[in-house]
C-alpha cells in the first residue's frame, strides 16, 4: 500500500480576475520509508503541491489517499488527528513562534495533543538534543541563526514521531555547510527510523543524498511520479 497517492490532482488559485493553473493534474506515488525531494523552479507549484500532501489544503480537482484513504472523504476531525498526529510539516520560512524558547516551540505540538507537560518537556529536549541544540534550549528564534532555527523547525516536526515528515525549502537561505548537514540529520533520521520525507528544494548541493527526484514545471510532474 502507498503511503500517498495523488491521481490526477489539479489547483486553481483566483487571483482577481485570472486563474493562476497552480497544479495542473498530479499523479504522484510515494512508498513508506522514501527519501523524496520534489525540485523545481520558482512558482512551479512546489509549496501548493505539499500544502495538498500534508492535508493543509484541498485540491480543486482529482483525489489525494494518504495509506488508501481518499483525504476528502474525511471527517473533519479524522483530517486533525491526521495532520497533528501522522504528519509534521517544516514550512517555507520555518514558521516558529517569535515568543517562545526553542523548547516551547517544540513541545508546541505535543501540548496541543493533550501530552503532559514534563513528558512534552522531556521529549522535546530530546528531540533537540539530537538535532545538535542541547545548548540553546532556551533561545528564543531571534537569538538563533537560520540554521539553528531550522533545526528548531525540523525538531518540532519530529516531535510528535511522525510516520511522515513534509519539509518546504528545507535548506534555503542556509550556507552550504548547514544545508549539508540539515539533509545529513533528515538522511539519518529516514534511516534510523524509517521516518518517510517529502521535501522541496531547488539546491543543487543537497542532491546527491536524495533517493528520489521528482522534478516539476508549470504545476506538471516532468519525471519522478513513479518509484523506479
Ligand atoms: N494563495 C495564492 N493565490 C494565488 N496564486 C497563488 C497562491 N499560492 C500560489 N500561487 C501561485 O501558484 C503558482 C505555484 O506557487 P507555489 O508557491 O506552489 O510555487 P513554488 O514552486 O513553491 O515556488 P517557490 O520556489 O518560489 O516557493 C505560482 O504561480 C504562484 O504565484
Ligand atoms: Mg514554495
Amino acid at each position: 500500500m502507498a503511503l500517498i497517492e495523488t491521481k490526477d490532482i489539479k489547483k486553481d488559485y483566483l487571483l482577481g480576475e485570472t486563474v493562476v493553473h497552480a497544479l495542473r493534474g498530479v499523479n504522484l506515488t510515494i512508498d513508506r520509508g522514501e527519501f523524496v525531494a520534489i525540485w523545481g523552479p520558482s512558482g512551479s507549484g512546489k509549496t501548493t503541491l505539499l500544502n495538498l500532501i500534508g492535508a493543509i489544503d484541498e485540491p480543486s480537482s482529482g483525489q489525494l489517499l494518504i495509506e488508501d484513504q481518499e483525504v476528502a472523504l474525511l471527517s473533519d476531525n479524522r483530517r486533525t488527528e491526521l495532520r497533528n498526529g501522522s504528519i509534521g510539516f517544516i514550512f517555507q520560512g520555518f514558521n516558529l513562534i517569535p515568543v517562545l524558547s526553542a523548547v516551547e516551540n517544540v513541545m508546541l505540538p505535543l501540548q496541543i495533543k493533550g501530552t503532559s507537560f514534563p513528558e512534552a518537556r522531556d521529549r522535546a529536549l530530546s528531540r533537540l538534543d539530537e538535532v545538535g541544540l542541547s545548548d540553546f534550549v532556551r533561545n528564543r528564534p531571534d537569538k538563533m541563526s537560520g540554521g539553528q532555527q531550522q533545526r528548531v523547525a525540523i525538531a518540532r516536526a519530529l516531535v510528535t514521531n511522525p510516520s511522515l515528515v513534509i519539509a518546504d525549502e528545507p535548506t534555503a537561505n542556509l550556507d552550504s555547510d548547514t544545508s549539508r548537514s540539515i539533509i545529513g540529520l533528515m538522511r539519518s533520521l529516514n534511516e534510523k527510523e524509517k521516518t518517510t520525507f517529502i521535501f522541496s528544494t531547488h539546491d543543487q548541493r543537497v542532491l546527491d543524498r536524495v533517493e528520489r527526484l521528482v522534478r516539476l514545471e508549470d504545476g506538471m510532474i516532468l519525471d519522478g511520479g513513479d518509484k523506479k
